[in-house]
């Protein structure tokens, strides 16, 4: 079914608003899939107006504000801060609301623009781009993803030197999208394997000079869906919106399971 904003009304939605003139349109062919309905899913495509200042997820709203309201996805913040609206775009992870349509338009403004919007990979589809994130946390938790200390409590804050901090400056800057664990091909076939967001969020503890948790967390990295599983491929790094190393946090967590211990 292709629904387009020629409709002026889409029944049962509200109106459609005016088109700015120095729209284009685009083609947005989604994935859609009801648990209720299980054997009608697949793509359905809907034509939409679009800015060059629009971000992706402006048009996802669009769609769902103006053409079918039981389009359903995650997004929260609209600024690259939550991680909530990680999707596959043309075969690729991304934020839809750090997507800019000025970056996806073709040069000839006659040619009308398809993108292609799916779930994230590897993780069960609940409903159209919304997976369950529980096996994708059930990771994350098991790394212990928190500060781990002996002793009283400190009566004033734990100091830490520059250096030290920059140790893992990098692996601090995570949002949890699940960009690259869901671009991981080890993560697709073998579900088991904890996947690179939990290994950046291990390495973010482990190289903390305030943390002393870090052995149990490399005992964990070492069994067999740890560490091991990656085979440096680097698809975590190219997905990761945050442009974190990846895959050089994973090696620098593989290095201190061979040489620090
Ligand atoms: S580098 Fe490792 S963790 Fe990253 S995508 Fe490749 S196999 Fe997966
Ligand atoms: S490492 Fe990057 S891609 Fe992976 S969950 Fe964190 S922010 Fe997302
Ligand atoms: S909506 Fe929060 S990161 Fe995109």
């Amino acid at each position: 079914m292709t629904a387009t904003v020629e409709e002026t009304i889409v029944e049962g939605e509200p109106p459609l608003p005016p088109v700015p003139a120095e729209a284009r349109m685009v083609d947005l062919k989604i994935y859609r899939f009801n648990p209720e309905d299980p054997d009608a899913a697949g793509f359905e495509t809907f034509r939409v107006p679009a800015l060059e200042t629009d971000r992706l997820l402006n048009l996802l709203l669009y769609v769902k504000g103006y053409l079918d309201g039981t389009f359903t996805f995650r997004r929260s913040c609209a600024h690259g801060v939550c991680g909530s609206d990680a999707m596959r775009i043309n075969g690729v992870n991304r934020l839809a609301c750090k997507l800019l349509m000025k970056d996806l338009f073709p040069k000839d403004p006659s040619k009308i623009l398809t993108i292609t919007v799916e779930p994230i990979k590897g993780l069960p589809v609940e409903k159209d781009l919304v997976v369950d994130m529980e096996p994708f946390f059930d990771a994350y938790r098991a790394v212990k993803p928190f500060l781990m200390t002996s002793g009283h409590e400190p009566t004033k804050e734990r100091i830490q030197s520059v250096t030290d901090r920059a140790r893992f400056d990098d692996t601090t800057k995570c949002i949890l999208c699940a960009c690259c664990t869901t671009s991981c091909p080890v993560y697709w076939n073998e579900g088991s394997y904890y996947g690179p967001a939990a290994i950046v969020n291990a390495h973010r503890f482990i190289f903390d000079s305030r943390d002393e948790g870090a052995v149990e967390r490399l005992d964990i990295l070492n069994e067999v869906d740890g560490v091991w599983r990656c085979r440096t491929t680097f698809n975590c790094t190219d997905a990761c919106p945050r442009g974190i190393q990846v895959t050089q946090a994973i090696q620098e967590v593989k290095r201190a399971l061979m040489f620090s211990r």
